[in-house]
């Protein structure tokens, strides 16, 4: 289906065979009829230099960047934005017309259109937002919501020094402050939070359960998980048994990736149940 002209981009990580990232720009790419292709690509660490050299050689439009890449790219970028500075780490790179390497992250805002489109009454300015974790995830997250206005991001993180780090890397990205403590101030915190967030692990199929009362939580809270296998996690179900508002982690992932097609395909892709499906390879409806 594509031809000598065909626009090429990718994804590239090591190891790769999990990236469901081919599987939503390839839906992209047949929806909107693309002459184009959007690739796997397993790159050892020690092999990063010589792959981003390639694919420049090659005419690449970019790529995106996952586990183990995301920071060392940052040194193989011509221009790095503010926001990815500040994470620590680039998911998308852009090659220009001269070659020239531009690197970004899009999982904040990716993970906030996410809140704005499965949770339309909520308001990022509404409280706190209690953030739990301080991993790759969280840096993002935290970024991008103190960036989208809210006024205190509080982390919670089972290493301490681990959200004090991400804390002071992230201040100045919007008015609100950042504060870290351990997971034993979650109680504490809960009665005055305005959105939870689990960034851990805990939840995912094959790891430990995350083991959290919700007692105290407002009503209105918005509850949201970046763990997206299980789907509905045991955090999203007893959220929503107590009547709070949920969003699950699948739209984050989907949400991070249409800046990428956008600048590789010159297409805005949107992020309907049809690409949700196939990403989770439900067969289509009707
Ligand atoms: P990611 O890039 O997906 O965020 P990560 O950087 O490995 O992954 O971060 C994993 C997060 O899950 C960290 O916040 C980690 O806590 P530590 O910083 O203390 O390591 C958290 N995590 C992992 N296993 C955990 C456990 N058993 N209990 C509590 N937190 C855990």
């Amino acid at each position: 289906m594509i031809s000598g002209k065909a626009k090429l981009a990718g994804v590239i990580g090591h190891p790769i065979g999990h990236s469901k990232s081919p599987l939503l720009h390839g839906y992209w790419l047949r929806e909107h009829g693309i002459d184009g292709a959007y690739v796997p690509m397993n790159v050892a660490p020690e092999a990063l230099s010589v792959a981003i050299a390639g694919l420049r050689a090659l005419g690449f439009r970019g790529c995106n960047v996952t586990v183990p890449h995301k920071e060392a790219v940052i040194a193989l970028c011509d221009t790095v934005d503010d926001g990815a500075r500040a994470i620590g780490a680039v998911n998308t790179l852009v090659f220009d017309e001269a070659g020239h390497l531009h690197g970004s992250n899009t999982d904040g805002t990716g993970f906030m259109q996410n809140l704005r489109e499965g949770a339309p009454g909520w308001r990022v300015e509404a409280g706190p937002a209690l953030v739990l974790g301080a991993g790759g995830a969280a840096r993002a997250i935290v970024h991008g919501l103190l960036a989208a206005g809210a006024p205190e991001v509080v982390i919670a993180n089972r290493t301490l020094a681990k959200a004090e780090g991400l804390a002071r890397d992230v201040a100045g990205a919007g008015n609100g402050s950042a504060i870290a403590f351990t997971l034993d101030a979650v109680p504490d915190v809960l009665p005055r939070t305005s959105l939870l967030v689990n960034t851990t692990v805990l939840g995912m199929s094959g790891q430990a359960p995350l083991t959290i009362d919700l007692d105290g939580l407002p009503g209105t809270a918005l509850v949201t998980d970046i763990v997206y296998s299980p789907l509905e996690t045991d955090l999203l179900k007893a959220a929503s048994r107590r009547g709070n508002p949920t969003v699950d982690g699948l739209g984050m992932l989907l949400h991070q990736a249409v800046p990428g097609f956008e600048a590789w395909f010159g297409v805005r892709p949107s992020v309907s149940a049809g690409l949700r499906d196939h990403v989770l390879q439900i067969p289509p409806r009707g």
